[in-house]
């Protein structure tokens, strides 16, 4: 699907200029807004639709009337309790300093919850297939500031516009300290409304024996895996499970050491 970009309803020199950035660095068309609805624009353009709004970019699929816009989520009120305690720092076993390569940013919230665990010293690289999703959270990722306790660790993390398979062939063995997996699980759930609407945009692809080899070579310490209570791909793919009592998705854990 083509995506174009365009201004608030009510358009200014901000957004007029924030809306001339996106279509050149996304290399996509600008179209005046001309006070339509996104609806109208969906239809006449035929597009996913990027509104350079006042306070940041939303992204419109089509089909959807509610837009997606960067937030750190569930990373506001994770990174206000003890990291030690964090389920994915948990099973991870990440630690200050380390690198890891989150194959499925999505809205990003675990990387920053790892961003902030592995601080200035680590890394963490994320990888997101769609691109205009990659790119409204690397945007977001830099200009958010509401959060001032996660300033930091959402500047250092790379977004790497890419499908994460093909990413990892390019790292060396034993790169990272964790690669760390999220597919879009295949059941609806409600805990997962954040990302409602991205449901038939996203990249809705599973896990692959050849996703799972590169993970395996590229990582030190462990591949880990969020996916549904219900999901084979545990036992498919070798993952020691970590029930989580009274959540709908468990971790899964392949130790490297
Ligand atoms: C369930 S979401 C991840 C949510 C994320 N863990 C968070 O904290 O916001 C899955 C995301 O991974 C992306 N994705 C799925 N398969 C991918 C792949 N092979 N390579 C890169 N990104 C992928 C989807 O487009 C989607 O944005």
């Amino acid at each position: 699907m083509k995506t174009i970009v365009t201004t608030a309803y009510r358009p200014n020199q901000k957004t007029d200029e924030l809306a001339a950035r996106v279509s050149e660095e996304l290399a996509i068309p600008f179209v005046l807004r001309r006070k339509r609805s996104i609806e109208r624009i969906h239809s006449d353009e035929q597009a996913d639709v990027l509104v350079a709004a006042k306070e940041r970019l939303e992204f419109y699929p089509v089909g959807k009337t509610e837009p997606f816009f960067f937030h750190p989520n569930s990373a506001a009120f994770r990174t206000k309790r003890p990291l030690d305690q964090d389920p994915l720092i948990e099973v991870s076993g990440l630690s200050e300093g380390d690198c890891l390569i989150d194959c499925t940013l999505g809205m990003a919230s675990d990387a920053i919850v790892a961003s902030q665990r592995v601080g200035g010293n680590g890394r963490v690289i994320g990888c997101e297939a769609h691109p205009t999703l990659a790119y409204v959270v690397s945007n977001g990722l830099r200009a958010y500031e509401s959060m001032p306790h996660l300033t930091e660790a959402m500047k250092r993390i790379r977004v790497v516009a890419s499908d994460a398979v093909e990413f990892l062939k390019t790292c060396d063995d034993r790169s990272a300290d964790v690669v760390y997996m999220d597919p879009m699980f295949t059941e609806e759930i409600s805990e997962s409304s954040n990302f409602l609407p991205l449901r038939g945009t996203a990249e809705a692809g599973q896990l692959t024996e050849e996703w799972m080899a590169q993970a395996v070579r590229v990582s030190r310490k462990a591949v880990v895996l969020k996916a549904h209570f219900r999901s084979a791909d545990f036992e498919r793919y070798g993952f020691a499970r970590r029930v989580r009592p009274n959540t709908k998705f468990h971790y899964g854990v392949i130790s490297c050491r």
